[in-house]
């Protein structure tokens, strides 16, 4: 808070000077006596249009800042119109009456409002600082043109509840007692809090800076940079500048173009003062006393990156949910990530409730790295659009890097889990796109693994090549280690897939043309196979390895198991050798895959156990019921083999 103390007027002063900087297309008679108002002020810079980038006035505690990011590197190389830009007022209004994704409205008709002078008898009154904990509903009658449309269906939550709980709501202790005893050092790094959001609901993202106001020792609050990445609902245009303008300590910067995540957070990052960086989504709440441990632990070691417990907030209910200790980061082979409960951890001392553990991943709910440190390792990947495992690879730039990653055990922050992705890409592939920079740029021979497993990563980068230059030249420029070591010394619990061929692939079954099948939403603790259409897409992909394990999944995790003549899957061993209940024995001529301990074969069977074809099988095949152990015979339904997807030698 240590620049934002100045007295409210002088912040009204701003404001007019900020709405002049809006340009000529705002000039307007009443402008124009505001105008002359601020040619007096000898402090103030020339009138006029605005230029660009709009700078930040230096020392002047500005209410909102105008970023024009038209940095090449920073440019999406989809076209993602009419997302991909705004002009200056579309960033801070929306067009009246309606067609808030229409392009093409022209400016006469934007409805003009002046913040801190709201004539507007529909518009809410400026709140107080009394008013401001409420959860009410400032929007704008008729800026919201889709009122009708059910709250979760909108923002993948359930935002009427959101709504009716305050916005400084208390959270339930959740913290180890032992954390309540932990001392911190008295002259911790200060912190800038960058909360980057795009069409986020009102209530969320106020109520993620409150949390942050409410839990945040002063002394080591830097301050709170809101970073908008180009939203589009009225709420987040003037109302929230106005809103914004009561807070002590927050500011607010809008982009020009469409940034992403790890664009908008870079930018953040590039506009804040603080030595330490906490990067926080805009669906937040964070429990008390869950910064003094982040900065701690980032004083004692620049170089370490580190997260808080992360707690859920039910989308439907928004009840607290605690995460249960110890927890860490992880990712697959198809380079998704995941919070491992539980993790094989080789030590487990008496401490181990305070004690941070590191995490080959963290996710990117919240994260806070030093700045300099930050910047040193290359911030975000520029190249990466919208969002999707930009934590991926930070997290294994990190490492690789010089730099380490823990999740401290005494810092809990609770994230809003979504129902389902509230805004679907624009274009299907830019996730894969995302993943290609990191395994082209990271991962060496070892991408090969990745790119069995999501075929459509595969097809995408033999038709196009990413543009990784300067990722490449930052990797040797910082001396950056390989993949192999990464896996070998970060995260060697990681399971290394053999993808012999001939023994990797889709698990075809000749009988009834479908493949071995693992119900999504099952879960890492195993369950019953089936079989189901083949997808083609990597995510049946199987390995049977030189140990006759059959390996499953992008994990690699999970063992083809039986349990009496029913086919499973359960965890692998993580010892050598394995058990000899998971081995298995693939006879090529035959195309039989043998169960080991009992000697049978593995079929797939109908729902109702029977074996026999029906004159409907051609049609209900798609369901068909599941994997069986049956004695051995040379019945189509026991015929297997590994379809590759992805040559060999691909990739
Ligand atoms: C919260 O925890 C309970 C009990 O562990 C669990 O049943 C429930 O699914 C959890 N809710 C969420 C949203 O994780
Ligand atoms: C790749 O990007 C670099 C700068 O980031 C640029 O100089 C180079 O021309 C680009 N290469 C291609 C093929 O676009």
């Amino acid at each position: 808070m240590r620049l934002w103390g100045r007295a409210t007027a002088v912040r009204r002063r701003m404001l007019c000077l900020w709405l002049l900087l809006l340009g000529f297309a705002l000039v307007t008679l009443a402008l124009s006596d505001l105008f002359s108002n601020r040619r007096r002020d000898h402090s103030l810079q020339q009138p006029g249009p605005p230029r660009r980038p709009l700078q930040r006035i230096p020392n002047a505690p500005d209410l909102e800042v105008i970023v024009d990011s038209r940095d090449p590197a920073l440019e999406l190389g989809v076209d993602l119109a009419p997302l991909k830009s705004l002009q200056e007022d579309q960033l801070l209004l929306v067009p009246s009456g309606q067609g808030t994704n229409n392009p093409s409205l022209r400016k006469g008709s934007y409805k003009v409002l002046l913040p801190g002078a709201n004539k507007d008898p529909r518009a809410p009154a400026a709140p107080t600082h009394g008013e401001m904990g409420k959860a009410a509903r400032p929007y704008l009658e008729g800026m919201e043109g889709d009122v009708g449309v059910s709250a979760v269906q909108k923002y993948g939550f359930n935002e009427v509840v959101s709504e009716r709980i305050s916005l400084h709501r208390r959270l339930p202790e959740v913290r180890h007692p032992e954390c309540l005893g932990e001392q911190y050092s008295e002259s911790l790094p200060s912190a800038s809090v960058v909360i980057c959001f795009h069409d986020e609901a009102w209530s969320t993202l106020l109520r993620t800076v409150h949390s942050v106001l409410d839990t945040a020792p002063k002394q080591y609050l830097q301050e709170v940079l809101l970073v908008d990445d180009l939203s589009q609902h009225g709420h987040l245009k003037s109302v929230l500048s106005e809103y914004v303008s009561h807070l002590d300590g927050v500011r607010l910067i809008r982009c020009t173009k469409r940034l992403g995540v790890g664009g908008c957070r870079t930018l953040g990052a590039a506009r804040a003062a603080g030595e330490v960086l906490v990067f926080i989504d805009s669906h937040c709440e964070c429990q008390k006393g869950w910064l003094e441990p982040l900065l701690e632990r980032v004083a004692q070691d620049r170089t370490r990156v580190v997260s808080p417990v992360m707690d859920v907030i039910d989308w439907q209910t928004f009840q607290y949910n605690a995460t249960q200790w110890p927890v860490r980061g992880v990712f697959d082979w198809r380079l998704d990530f995941s919070w491992e409960s539980n993790p094989q951890l080789p030590d487990k001392d008496p401490d181990s409730a305070v004690r941070p553990v590191q995490s080959p991943a963290l996710g990117g709910g919240v994260v806070a790295v030093d700045r300099h440190f930050f910047q040193s390792v290359g911030a975000y990947d520029p190249g990466m659009v919208l969002w999707g495992v930009e934590q991926i690879e930070l997290s294994i730039r990190v490492w690789s890097c010089g730099g380490t990653m823990e999740v401290v055990p005494c810092s809990r922050v609770a994230h809003l889990d979504h129902r389902q992705l509230p805004y679907r890409f624009p274009d299907q592939e830019l996730l894969q796109r995302n993943k290609i920079r990191i395994a082209d740029t990271w991962m060496d021979a070892y991408r090969k693994i990745f790119y069995r497993r999501d075929t459509l990563a595969h097809f995408i980068r033999q038709s196009e090549s990413p543009n990784i230059t300067e990722r490449l030249r930052l990797k040797r420029s910082l001396g950056c280690r390989n993949f192999h070591w990464f896996l070998t010394t970060v995260y060697p619990q990681l399971y290394i897939p053999q993808d012999r061929p001939t023994l990797s692939g889709e698990l075809y079954n000749v009988g009834t043309g479908s493949c071995a099948d693992y119900p999504r939403g099952l879960g890492p603790q195993g369950g019953a196979m089936n079989a189901a259409p083949c997808s083609g897409t990597g995510s049946q992909h199987c390995d049977l390895n030189s140990e006759f394990e059959v390996r499953w999944g992008p994990m690699g995790a999970l063992c083809l198991d039986a349990s009496g003549e029913r086919v499973i899957l359960s965890p692998c061993p993580t010892h050598r050798p394995t058990t000899r209940r998971l081995q298995w024995k693939f006879i090529k001529l035959s195309g039989q895959l043998v169960h080991q301990q009992s000697q049978l074969c593995l079929e797939v069977v109908k729902e109702g156990g029977l074996t026999q074809s029906s004159p409907r099988d051609v049609n209900t095949r798609a369901k068909t019921g599941g994997l069986f152990l049956r004695p051995c015979t040379h019945h189509p339904r026991q015929q297997w083999h590994f379809e590759q997807l992805v040559a060999p030698k691909g990739a």
